[in-house]
């Protein structure tokens, strides 16, 4: 129930303009997103960097309406590259479709990820493309397919285990060789595209990560579910599927314990860093999976 409103309001412009011009907005952003400019994201990158950590950088933003403002977005992630590339880090960088104009124009979404694509693969490294609500997965997943073919080993592709259609998907992308990254899915579906019980989705996420794990080509587990995290460990030591043939992923700011274990134990770890003023629906999101966190905001604004 919870979890459903703060979706809905995730999707409330006059909410979102209210909170994201508010001048304590830091104060309850700071746990989950790195600050509002490119600096600070490389900051934390580079401090991540002395624990061992890699990074995925992601520059918020999803659904802009004009060109000028899916080409904005598009120069904001050059500009992010760079900074990766000069700073030495091998961070890669994670996009989504619509802040890049998919909404109204896939030919130009094409032609703004195909210059990230680009720089990534001079860099020697990779573009994540987020998977966002089911209306998009099609287009999402047409689109990395067509990118593969160009820049391959270049492109992860995200699947989320809450939708019915998944395991196709995952087969067909193994199939393909393209790289995966695993989650549960963050987003409002109906219950003849997605799983409506909790309970479900984990063990379909369960079984897809094993199939990954098998057949996949350097999936990227990516949960903060303990239990989860416990069976991929012994799935990989059952098959000595050696830890450099896959990596686990987490969101900046959630279970820090469970990141000092994992890159203890050896383990690769990657975390998916956001950065920039259009924190808003991702923040929301964030609270949907853990009404709790409403709670340790308000603490901190007491605090403050
Ligand atoms: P689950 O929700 O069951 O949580 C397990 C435990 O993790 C909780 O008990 C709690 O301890 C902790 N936890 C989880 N979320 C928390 C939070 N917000 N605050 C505090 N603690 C929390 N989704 C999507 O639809 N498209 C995408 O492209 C991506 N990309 C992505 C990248 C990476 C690196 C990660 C880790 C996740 C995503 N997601 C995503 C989000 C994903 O779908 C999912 O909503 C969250 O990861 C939460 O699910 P868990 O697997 O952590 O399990």
């Amino acid at each position: 129930m919870l979890r459903k409103t703060f979706l809905y309001l995730s999707q409330q412009s006059w909410l979102r303009h209210w909170m994201e011009n508010s001048p304590l907005s830091q104060r309850f952003t700071s746990r989950f997103i790195a600050g509002e400019r490119l600096e600070e994201g490389i900051h934390v990158l580079e401090k991540l960097r002395r624990e061992k950590i890699t990074a995925t950088l992601d520059f918020l933003g999803e659904n802009v309406s004009t060109l000028d403002e899916a080409a904005q977005s598009r120069d904001n992630y050059l500009k992010a590259q760079a900074a990766i590339r000069a700073s030495g880090l091998t961070a890669t960088v994670s996009i989504k479709l619509t802040q890049f104009g998919l909404d109204f124009a896939e030919e130009a979404c094409l032609n703004n990820v195909t210059q990230l694509m680009e720089c990534a693969k001079t860099m020697d490294s990779r573009v994540e493309i987020d998977m966002e609500s089911s209306d998009y997965t099609d287009r999402t997943l047409g689109l990395v397919t067509t990118l593969h073919k160009r820049f391959g080993g270049h492109v992860r592709a995200v699947i989320q285990a809450y939708l019915f259609r998944s395991e196709s998907d995952i087969r067909s992308l193994s199939a393909q060789g393209i790289p995966v990254r695993l989650c549960k899915g963050a987003y409002r579906e109906p219950p003849s595209m997605a799983y409506p019980l909790k309970s479900d989705v984990d063990a379909n996420y369960v079984k897809l990560m094993k199939l990954l794990l098998d057949e996949g080509t350097y999936p990227a587990i990516a949960t903060h579910d303990e239990t989860i995290l416990k069976q991929a460990r012994l799935h990989v030591q059952e098959r000595q599927i050696s830890p450099d043939r896959f990596e686990f992923q987490m969101l900046y700011g959630i279970r820090r314990d469970l990141q000092n274990q994992l890159t203890g134990d050896g383990y690769r770890l990657r975390l998916y860093v956001p950065y920039g003023d259009a924190w808003y629906p991702y923040f929301m999101r964030r609270l949907a999976e853990r009404p709790a966190n409403v709670l340790f905001i308000a603490k901190n604004l007491l605090r403050n």
